[in-house]
C-alpha cells in the first residue's frame, strides 16, 4: 500500500484533495471508512488534543487498527490534529501516528518556528510527517480559540517552510472552526493563496474549518428540538476550486460530521421515544456519515484515487 508521502505529491500534482476527518468513537471512524470505501478515497483520518484524551490512546489505537483490518483496501492515515505542544506531537509519533500537526498558530512568528522546528526534528528522525500552521482562524476549538482571521502572509509562509522544513502548511484564507463560519457572503481569499503558492511552488496546503454545514442538517437539528440557527458554512464550490485549481491538498471536516451525526439521533430519538438500542440510531448515523464522507471526497476531486 502507498504511503502518505506518496499521496500528498499525488495530490498536488493531479489536483485533488484528501479529506482530513475527524472522529471521536467507533460510528464516527467507520461512517468515514464506509465513505472512503463507495468513493476509493485515500483518506484521513484525525484526532484533537481533545478526542485523544475522550477515547484514551488505547482506545483510539485500538479503534484506527480495527478500521486498516477491516477496510484493508483503503489507504487509511493517522493524523494528530492541532497538537498545541511538543510533548503532544512526540506521543503521536511514539505511538506511530503517519502525521502530527503542531499548531503554533497562536504564538509569536519566531516561537512557532522554534517549536514547530523542534517537532519537524523528531518527527522527521521518526518517519513521521509534520503539518504547521501560518496565519489564525477565526472561532472556537479545542485548545485554539480567536475572534478574528489573521491571514497567511506569503511571504512569511516561505520564511516559515524553509526554516522549520515542515512537510505541509496549514493557511489561514478566510475558513473558521464551528459551524458559524460567515454573517455575510461566504468568501475565500484566493488572492493569498495565489501568492502563497507563487512563493511556495508545488507546496502542499491544507484548509481547517472548512465544513460546508449542509443546510440539511441545520434545518433538521432545529426542527427536532436543537438550536444551531444561522449555522452557515463554506460554499462547497469554493472548495472545489480550492482543491482542482491550487495546491491544497488535504482539506478539514469535524462540523459537517458531528452535524450529519447529531441531526440523524435527534430525529430518531423524537420520532421514536420508545427507543432504546442505540444500535438503531447509531447505524442510521454511520449511514448518514458515510453517505456525506462520499460526496465531499467526490466535491474534493478525490475519487478513484487507490
Ligand atoms: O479543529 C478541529 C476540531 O474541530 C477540534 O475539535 O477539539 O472539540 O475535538 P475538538
Ligand atoms: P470545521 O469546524 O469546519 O469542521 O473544521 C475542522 C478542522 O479544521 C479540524 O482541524
Ligand atoms: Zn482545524
Amino acid at each position: 500500500m502507498k504511503g502518505l508521502k506518496y499521496y500528498i505529491k499525488d495530490s498536488v500534482k493531479n489536483h485533488y484533495a484528501i479529506g482530513a476527518y475527524n472522529f471521536v468513537n467507533m460510528e464516527m471512524l467507520k461512517g468515514i471508512c464506509e465513505g472512503a470505501k463507495i468513493a476509493k478515497s485515500p483518506t484521513i483520518v484525525a484526532v484533537s488534543e481533545g478526542a485523544f484524551k475522550y477515547m484514551d490512546e488505547n482506545f483510539l489505537l485500538g479503534l484506527y487498527k480495527g478500521a486498516l483490518k477491516s477496510y484493508s483496501g483503503i489507504p487509511l492515515f493517522l493524523h494528530l490534529d492541532h497538537g498545541k505542544s511538543f510533548e503532544m506531537c512526540k506521543k503521536a509519533v511514539d505511538l506511530k501516528f503517519n502525521s502530527v500537526m503542531i499548531d503554533g498558530s497562536s504564538l509569536s512568528f519566531e516561537e512557532n518556528v522554534l517549536l514547530t522546528k523542534k517537532v519537524v526534528e523528531y518527527a522527521h528522525a521518526h518517519g513521521v510527517l509534520v503539518e504547521a500552521e501560518l496565519g489564525v482562524l477565526k472561532g472556537v476549538e479545542d485548545n485554539v480559540s480567536a475572534l478574528t482571521n489573521v491571514y497567511t502572509d506569503p511571504l512569511k509562509a516561505k520564511e516559515f517552510v524553509e526554516r522549520t522544513n515542515c512537510d505541509t502548511l496549514a493557511v489561514a484564507i478566510g475558513t473558521s472552526h464551528g459551524a458559524y463560519k460567515f454573517s455575510g457572503e461566504a468568501k475565500l481569499r484566493f488572492d493569498i493563496l495565489s501568492e502563497i503558492e507563487k512563493n511556495l511552488p508545488s507546496f502542499p496546503l491544507v484548509l481547517h474549518g472548512a465544513s460546508s454545514v449542509p443546510q440539511k442538517y441545520v434545518e433538521k437539528i432545529n426542527k427536532f428540538g436543537g438550536n444551531v440557527k444561522g449555522a452557515k458554512g463554506v460554499d462547497e464550490r469554493l472548495l472545489a476550486k480550492a482543491c482542482r485549481e491550487h495546491n491544497v491538498y488535504k482539506i478539514n471536516s469535524d462540523t459537517d460530521l458531528r452535524m450529519a451525526y447529531i441531526s440523524t439521533l435527534r430525529e430518531h430519538l423524537k420520532e421514536n421515544p420508545d427507543n432504546i438500542d442505540l444500535r438503531k440510531f447509531n447505524s442510521l448515523a454511520i449511514e448518514e456519515i458515510k453517505q456525506l464522507v462520499a460526496e465531499k471526497n467526490r466535491c474534493f476531486n478525490n475519487i478513484d484515487r487507490i
